[in-house]
């Protein structure tokens, strides 16, 4: 029997989506040994793609789930039960890692909550982020999210997590460029503006903490769609984030019979003369995708746009990785 090779690092797939963090992660070495995701259509590009190369993943162990859906049943916010309860339950569930990975959706903490004295974790996806730190103290943090996240809720959203890492044992420092930072996929060799924040919080006193810098732009000032796909024929300019929403936006003809783009078009460019829709395959490399990563026959067209638009740039998640494992 051929001997697993030892991965270099193990990480955690929360929130996973597609598997961008995963897909970036896995090339550096790393091992993915636990996701959770509950959109039935992204869980089953997921499987899909990672079954091959992760089999071991896909196991069921226990007779557990092996693809944990909502959150909330590994840390049981909602159910109001207690510290020892959920701890146990995060302790059980999740098996033994170095790196947590999470590109989470914002939502505010309650003020009420918080008023009150105590932490209301109900309602915000980074009260469980925060469960799962504490039971399970992972070697580094490392999450993505829009760059609002940093304003939300009138700065309240971000001050809190700041708040809630520095007490669970993390170095954060407030100061962009430290712990956080925006960067855009543009400037990582991908034709396409995402400007994106991401957080990196190695556990105070370990290598990394204080020492930890952000990558610099591998392609600096930007990739244009030209360069990228190596065409003339294709405008001389970055293109445009691939949107969530799933449904293309119009392109009107002028009066002198030329196209123009609405600017609100973020799929369809003027491409040799011409109105062009972009296909799946352009948008899956536009956002670092290999060619082999590919959809299942059940995930409908407007899905496989939604899943896109949600998924981390790849070459963004791989450079920050690159410099996180420096000190793993
Ligand atoms: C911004 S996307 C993450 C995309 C992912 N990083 C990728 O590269 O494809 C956030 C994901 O969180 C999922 N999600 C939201 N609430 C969740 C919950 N309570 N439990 C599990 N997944 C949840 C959504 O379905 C969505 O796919």
């Amino acid at each position: 029997m051929k001997k697993k090779r030892r991965p270099k690092f193990t990480f955690i797939d929360l929130f996973a989506g597609i598997g961008g963090f995963h897909l970036a992660l896995q090339e550096l070495g790393g091992e993915c040994v636990f996701v959770n995701e509950f959109d039935e259509n992204a869980r089953k590009t997921y499987e899909h793609n990672f079954r091959k190369t992760n089999p071991e993943l896909f196991k069921s162990k226990k007779r557990e789930p092996y693809f944990w859906k909502s959150i909330k049943d590994i840390t049981l916010t909602d159910t109001g039960q207690s510290k020892t309860i959920w701890d146990k339950n995060i302790k059980r569930v999740i098996p033994k890692f170095d790196v947590l990975c999470a590109g989470f959706p914002c939502q505010p903490f309650s003020r009420i909550g918080q008023k009150r004295g105590f932490d209301d974790d109900r309602g915000t996806l980074f009260g469980d982020i925060e469960r799962i730190i504490l039971a399970k103290q992972p070697k580094v943090i490392f999450l993505e999210n829009v760059r609002n996240i940093v304003n939300h809720d009138n700065k309240h959203t971000f001050q809190i997590i700041l708040e809630k890492l520095d007490r669970a044992g993390y170095y954060v420092n407030e100061e962009r460029d430290d712990s956080w930072n925006f960067l855009n996929a543009s400037d990582f060799g991908l034709p396409t503006a995402r400007p994106r924040f991401y957080l990196v919080a190695f556990k105070k006193g370990a290598p990394g903490a204080k020492e930890f810098k952000f990558p610099k732009p591998t392609s600096p000032g930007g990739t244009t769609l030209c360069k990228f796909f190596k065409d003339k024929k294709w405008p001389n300019k970055i293109g445009r984030t691939i949107r969530v929403g799933g449904r293309g936006s119009p392109v009107y003809k002028k009066r002198n019979g030329e196209w123009f783009v609405d600017k609100r078009s973020w799929d369809t460019y003027i491409v040799g003369g011409e109105k062009h829709v972009l296909t799946v395959g352009e948008m899956k490399t536009m956002m670092g995708f290999p060619a082999d990563f590919d959809f299942p026959t059940t995930v409908t067209h407007t899905q496989m746009l939604k899943q896109l638009g949600n998924s981390v740039a790849i070459n963004v998640i791989r450079e920050i990785g690159r410099e996180i494992i420096k000190f793993l």
